[in-house]
């Protein structure tokens, strides 16, 4: 089978030569994944991305609920063609997975699952999965190795609570050539903003950020 590389991005250089790379900083996107402004999720993810822009990243916030991405509308467009055929926010996003060395979401759980706004982006991660198993392109390669940070914060004490989110982020960012994403899960935070009475979780966010600030990651 022969292997096609993804045309480059306009937005980011190409892979480049291990002098070129010097001083060269980790770029992530993170996204917050939850409809309520300035809730626990979106006060994780700022901790989050102070601690990566403190290591040297340059981040790029995208708040789920400020994006316009429909859902998948599994039509298979992407398969015949590498594109997925809705003009949206996710054209950004395709983008962005495939030029950022990070890629972490910060979300809530509702019904054991990701809020629909999150979800919608992760289905529409589909184009890129088709790119990858149907039409065997290749993930384009970059300076770091990609890593991945899936943090996310449920009212009740089950560790189960988790488990299809635990799924859906192993096979997410399998798309982008992220293989064995991180996981964090914190239980017993509901009110808006209780996550401020642990500051236990909001450091191990700030570490997180720090720890994937470094090329050589985690
Ligand atoms: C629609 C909805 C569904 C929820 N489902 C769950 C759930 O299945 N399990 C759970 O532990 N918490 C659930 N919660 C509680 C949220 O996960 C919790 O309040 C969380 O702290 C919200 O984070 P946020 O402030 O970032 O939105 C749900 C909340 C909503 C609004």
């Amino acid at each position: 089978m022969v292997a096609i590389a993804f045309p480059a991005c306009p937005c980011y250089p190409e892979a480049r030569s291990q002098d070129e790379r010097r001083g060269m900083a980790v770029r992530a996107v993170v996204i917050a994944g939850s409809p309520r402004k300035g809730g626990n999720s979106d006060i994780m993810a700022e901790y989050l991305v102070s601690g990566l822009r403190h290591g040297g990243a340059e981040v790029e916030v995208v708040y789920a609920r400020d994006v316009n991405v429909s859902h998948c509308l599994a039509c298979y467009h992407c398969s015949r063609t590498g594109q997925c055929i809705q003009r949206d926010d996710m054209q950004r996003l395709y983008d962005l997975f495939l030029h950022c060395h990070r890629i972490c979401l910060v979300t809530p759980i509702f019904f054991c699952q990701v809020p629909s706004i999150t979800q919608a982006i992760i289905e529409r991660t589909q184009t890129l999965w088709v790119r990858k198993y149907h039409r065997h392109e290749e993930v384009p390669p970059l300076e770091y190795p990609r890593e991945g940070l899936v943090a996310a914060v449920g009212a009740t004490r089950g560790q189960r609570i988790f488990d299809g989110l635990r799924c859906a982020a192993r096979y997410w960012l399998d798309s982008v050539g992220i293989e064995s994403p991180r996981l964090l899960t914190y239980n017993g935070i509901d009110e808006k903003g209780a996550v401020r009475e642990r500051p236990e979780v909001l450091e191990e966010m700030r570490q997180a950020g720090l720890r994937l600030a470094q090329p050589e990651g985690w």
